[in-house]
């Protein structure tokens, strides 16, 4: 088989997302099959700087599919934001015969390969992310997992809400974002969920839908808090002073971005390693793989960091229409 390129580099970068190591997987078994070599690069742009490598055939990701975290390991990498260090990974791709690198990870992840893809090293982007928050992308890999957990651990502690009649406030990451948040509030039929994306009226945010559930008899209330709005603990304490109850305040933390991966983002991050090694075998360099209405789309990476995503508001309405008794 022709290709345009012969041997490739995998990485994955920024914070670690379930399916990482299924997207891993594909990239070298796809690459295998199409007579391409693999090199995993570890530790994101650290590894491409250093050297850091490993050459994965098939057999080498192996039982990886099923696994949290990433193989490759994962950094953010400051040395790279600087034309030095870009400088040195060019240098060590052109060392090392890599002809084009596959880089999995968010936003900050893709603006790296837009660089790299500058200074003449062909880059595909792969979105991977518990935070759902590019811009090109309905679907970052992780997001379903990372929803899962938290759906998971709160549904936990409702239990003992429930019988000790409190209110809980939960913290969920998402970075800048609310999209974990809003998921997975509507998932547990919170009682509330603030998001950075929504500015905060704490009378209308808070203390409203507490007295609302309240009046309708409910004994327990459950508060889902993007991090990007802010501390939970300043959240609970504000109840506390505002409307008397004792809340319990939990970070759900980077237990979130832990796990096996689901079917979906198994299933997803399969065929976009798949895709991303097809668009470089076929010339169509510097993409990011997006999905797109459930189908996958290679945009020009340059395009793909402009596009921007909101979160659907009109979810505060299905949260809101839940609550009716
Ligand atoms: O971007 C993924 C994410 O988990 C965010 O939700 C969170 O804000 C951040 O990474 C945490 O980063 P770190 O692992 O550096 O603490």
């Amino acid at each position: 088989m022709t290709t345009a390129v012969k041997r490739i580099g995998v990485l994955t970068s920024g914070g670690d997302a379930p399916g990482m190591n299924a997207a891993v997987r594909a990239v070298v078994r796809t690459a295998a099959g199409m007579g391409i070599e693999c090199v995993g690069i570890r530790r994101g742009y650290h590894g491409l700087i250093s050297g850091d490598f490993v050459t994965l055939t098939g057999n080498d990701v192996s039982h990886i599919l099923s696994e949290g975290g990433t193989m490759l390991y994962t950094a953010r990498c400051e040395e790279f934001l600087t034309v030095e260090g870009r400088k040195k990974a060019v240098s060590m791709c052109k060392l090392l015969g890599i002809e084009a690198v596959v880089a999995i990870g968010g936003d900050g992840t893709f603006r790296g390969a837009l660089e790299l893809s500058r200074m003449g090293v062909p880059v595909v982007g792969i979105p991977a992310t518990i935070d759902n928050d590019v811009g090109c992308s309905n679907y970052t890999i992780g997001f379903d997992t990372a929803c899962n957990t938290a759906i998971e651990c709160i549904d936990k502690l409702r239990d003992t809400m429930q019988s000790h009649e409190r209110c809980s406030v939960v913290e969920v990451m998402g970075r800048h974002a609310g999209f974990l948040a809003l998921y997975v509030g509507i998932a547990v039929g919170a009682t509330a969920v603030l998001i950075p994306e929504r500015e905060l009226d704490f009378e209308r945010d808070v203390v409203e839908p507490i007295r609302n559930a309240r009046l309708k008899g409910n004994t327990h209330f459950m508060i889902v808090v993007a991090e990007g709005v802010g501390s939970a603990v300043d959240i609970g304490r504000q109840i506390h002073e505002t409307i008397g109850l004792d809340p319990r305040v939990t970070v759900l933390g980077h237990i979130q971005r832990g796990g096996t991966p689901s079917a979906r983002d198994r299933e997803t991050a399969s065929r976009m390693g798949y895709a991303a090694v097809k668009s470089l075998a076929e010339g169509n360099f510097n993409t990011v793989i997006g999905t797109h209405m459930g189908d996958l789309k290679a945009l020009p990476i340059e395009e793909a960091l402009q596009m921007t995503k909101h979160v659907q508001m009109d979810r505060y309405e299905v949260l809101e229409a839940m609550h009716v008794r």
